[in-house]
């Protein structure tokens, strides 16, 4: 059998990783400014979480959901912590996909209604009801129609209003700072209104922060860089730095039914050791610290380079608009330098987003070979 052919492929093999750096068959070593797409938060193969894994799968690696499973516990505990949620529930799943389609599911229980308020160029999933939220047609089948979705732009104030005053909206679904749409954020105004707007019209505001969570703005979620508080925050990615694991985060006056959300492998033992073992390290390391500090490091240098019209983004959630389009140099930093770097939907942006561990030193590598491709 041969793979379903649908993902165009760097030439590249690697095989092995440490901390901001992946080494392929080769011998060649990369600097990694991409993560993994966003999902390396602590590092590659960072000896805690192998430990903690390890541990784990020599104890028991998998029983299902129907029976009672400490570690689900555990990890709720530390990431209410950590988060500044402790007092909500949390729906452990596998998939950012899957994390925002049972959000809208606990949305839609609660209000009864099934109208989705999305926005321009956001991404959110490619299972039927995130995929429709999506703003690409192309990846949109016949099959995943129906979903009532509205979408409008972001910092459309006069449009959400209009939207949610007809009192018929179940969700508004919004990212903390929209990734494949070009790292653009939206403003705290924006945030505010669209709070109030949910507020008075007993929508539900679900902060898809699959990507832009997890410390990587430089704070735990980017929804904290404003004031407002979500109903329902949606996480992936980062979480578990590498293994499949995703969740729900629910304000806790939303109730719970048995059978209301389910699934076989969310919240296993190994998805819960690998999530507490991101936690753990982010802690310890005072990772979302270092994602500001490093990302204010990283705008600096890059502030004043020639061909860069715009730089977005906070912490290590970056996007560099360029005024020329970027694939050719973003080839030229993976095959010439050897840098990992991330594209988006704007094809003059190039979207940077390291490891949280990354430090001065691999900051000024990437720069050099920045200064190098753009020179
Ligand atoms: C903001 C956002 N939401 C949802 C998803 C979907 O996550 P997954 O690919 O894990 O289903 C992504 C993936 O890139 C994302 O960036």
């Amino acid at each position: 059998m041969k793979l379903f052919d649908v993902y165009p492929i760097f030439d590249v093999e690697p095989v092995s990783g440490e901390g901001c750096y992946i080494k392929d068959h080769k011998g060649t070593t990369y600097l990694d400014f991409y993560g993994g797409h966003a999902v390396i938060s602590i590092g590659h193969s960072h000896p805690h979480y192998i430990n903690r894994i390890a541990e784990q799968l020599n104890q028991l690696g998998f029983y299902s959901n129907s029976i009672s499973i400490p570690i689900q516990k555990q990890l709720a505990e530390k990431l209410g912590e950590l988060s500044c949620y402790e007092t909500w529930n949390l729906f452990l799943c596998n998939s950012g996909a899957e994390a925002n389609e049972n959000a809208l599911k606990v949305a839609s229980a609660f209000n009864k209604r099934k109208k989705i308020v999305v926005f321009d160029k956001a991404f959110h999933g490619r299972t039927s009801l995130a995929v429709a939220a999506t703003d690409n047609p192309n990846i949109l089948f016949p099959v995943n129609e129906g979903a009532e979705i509205i979408r409008l732009a972001l910092e459309d104030f006069e449009g959400v209003k209009k939207e949610l005053e007809k009192e018929d909206i179940c969700a508004v679904l919004i990212e903390g700072v929209q990734g494949l749409g070009g790292i653009q954020t939206p403003s705290r105004k924006f945030m505010a209104h669209l709070r109030a707007l949910c507020e008075k019209t007993e929508t539900v505001l679900i902060l898809d922060e699959v990507q832009s969570g997890y410390g990587r703005t430089g704070m735990f979620f980017a929804h904290q860089h404003t004031e407002i508080i979500p109903d329902i925050i949606t996480i992936a990615k980062g979480m578990g730095n590498g293994f499949p694991v995703a969740g729900v985060m629910i304000h806790h006056r939303f109730k719970a039914a048995y059978g209301m959300l389910g699934t076989t492998f969310g919240g296993n033992h190994l998805a819960c050791a690998a999530a507490l073992a991101v936690l753990e390290v982010m802690e310890k390391e005072q990772l979302i610290q270092n994602a500001k500090k490093m990302g204010a490091y990283l705008v600096d240098q890059l502030v004043g380079l020639p061909g860069i019209k715009e730089i977005r983004g906070f912490g290590l959630m970056i996007g560099l608009e360029f005024d020329f389009p970027i694939a050719d140099m973003r080839k030229k930093l993976l095959y010439e330098e050897h840098v990992f770097t991330g594209s988006s939907s704007n094809k003059q942006t190039l979207r940077l987003l390291p490891p949280l561990t990354v430090g001065t030193e691999e900051i000024d590598v990437f720069v050099t070979a920045l200064k190098k491709v753009i020179s």
